[in-house]
């Protein structure tokens, strides 16, 4: 980005690594808060935003949860990134979604400094860690290479400053800078429909300054900012970049991860909605397709027995018991049927999540995804397949257990 005013910027840190290794207790001593004990069941189950000051330098921190459902939204987060913490716990050691989580931030080309938490605890290996991170080619610094692993307890604080100076390092080499005066766009972290408010965004201002009262386009919808809140709920006029902030005042909600930017009217925005919703409709109308062998033959990945996921989603219940019955029967010792997942309804958002998890296809009978759900099954490359005849399911699926076999 080039722009004739760039100044430096705080860096937008995402905290990344498996359920319950410590994620939102660390941003809770940063933070000095306690969210952990208001969220349901101790499970982050969104990305919340908050800007922290150490050493006189604002960090904006985000925090992801660690749930396997919740792919599409550590593959957001670690997009709307500068740097990723990659929280380990030093007693459970590297786990799948800590994987995934290394593959996230090097897909979206994020360096990676890694916590190595709850070395308070007796069971506590960091060397271990050390060992298993290395062999993922995360070889930490006193070994040789060239990866930054802080040991830290996020329950007594220990090594937590040392933790954020090399946050803050990491930031001075990375040369964060933006531009204040440009027109002002950014990336939506997270948004909710509020009873009192209506629809309610996190956003983070990547360039420019937001202001109250400025007329926005999103992917999806559009908005005039009716106020502005920081996460303590403290109104404010403008908002330049790096910054989170509430903002109110949009039509209709956003997914995260959909894209800003401020337009010059209502008109422009209102119309270039209309423009794509008219789009999408035209399109949906050729979204029924079947499977194709190689489709499915895709979804397998390599040295793995073949099983064929599935999550499968009906108008009514009936239909789904005689459909699963039906497909379940298919499996056979040489290739697995496995339904993850099965419900009646539309295909809706955590449908998609789940599927992508699982590598799975979703199966729709009678039934259609809604326009999120579409949106990120697009994104995250599931396959979603629509049918209202049983016995083309079947015929479908016939063939492709069939194909995973030659
Ligand atoms: P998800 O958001 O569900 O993925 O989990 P998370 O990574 O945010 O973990 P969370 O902060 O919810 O912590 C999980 C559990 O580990 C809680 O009971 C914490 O109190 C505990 N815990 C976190 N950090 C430490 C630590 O450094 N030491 C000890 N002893 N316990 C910790
Ligand atoms: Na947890
Ligand atoms: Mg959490």
């Amino acid at each position: 980005f080039h722009g004739k005013h760039m100044e430096p910027r705080p860096p937008i840190v995402t905290v990344m690594g498996h359920v319950d290794h410590g994620k939102t207790t660390l941003l809770d001593y940063i933070r000095q808060t306690n969210i952990t004990a208001r969220e349901a069941g101790g499970i982050t189950q969104h990305i919340g935003a908050s800007t922290v000051t150490y050493e006189g330098k604002n960090i904006v921190f985000l925090d992801t949860p660690g749930h396997e459902a919740f792919t599409a939204m550590r593959a957001r987060g670690a997009q709307a990134t500068d740097i990723a913490i990659l929280v380990v716990a030093a007693d459970d050691g590297l786990m799948p979604q800590t994987k995934e989580a290394i593959n996230h931030a090097r897909a979206a080309g994020v360096p990676i400094v890694v916590a190595v938490n709850k070395i308070d605890k007796p069971a506590a290996r960091p060397d271990r860690v050390r060992q298993q991170l290395s062999d993922v080619g995360l070889v930490p610094e006193e070994w040789g290479g060239d990866s930054i692993m802080v040991d830290v307890s996020a329950k007594t604080g220990e090594g937590i400053p040392h933790l954020l100076e090399m946050v803050l390092l990491v930031a001075e080499m990375e040369e964060l800078r933006a531009d204040p005066t440009v027109t002002p766009e950014g990336i939506v972290i997270e948004a909710n429909l509020d009873k009192g408010k209506g629809p309610v965004a996190t956003v983070i201002v990547q360039q420019g300054t937001l202001r109250k009262g400025d007329i926005i386009l999103l992917d999806t919808t559009w908005g005039k900012i009716r106020a502005m809140l920081d996460s303590r709920g403290r109104q404010f006029l403008k908002a330049g970049p790096s910054t989170p902030v509430e903002i109110l005042g949009l039509t209709s909600v956003p997914q995260p991860g959909e894209h800003f930017v401020r337009v010059d009217n209502e008109k422009s925005a209102r119309d270039e909605i209309s423009k794509r919703e008219q789009e999408k409709r035209e399109s949906e109308n050729v979204t029924a397709k079947r499977l194709t062998l190689e489709e499915l033959y895709s979804q397998l990945k390599e040295g793995e027995i073949p099983q064929l996921n599935l999550l499968v989603k009906t108008d009514v219940q009936g239909t789904n018991e005689a459909l699963c019955a039906a497909l379940e029967k298919m499996g056979t010792n040489e290739v697995g049927i496995n339904i993850i997942h099965r419900g009646v309804g539309r295909i809706a958002e955590s449908d998609i999540m789940l599927a992508t998890a699982s590598n799975a296809v979703v199966i729709g009978f009678n039934v259609r995804p809604d326009k999120n759900a579409e949106r990120i099954a697009e994104v995250e490359g599931v396959q979603i397949r629509l049918y209202n005849v049983i016995y083309d399911v079947v015929d479908d699926v016939k063939a492709a257990l069939e194909g995973m076999l030659t």
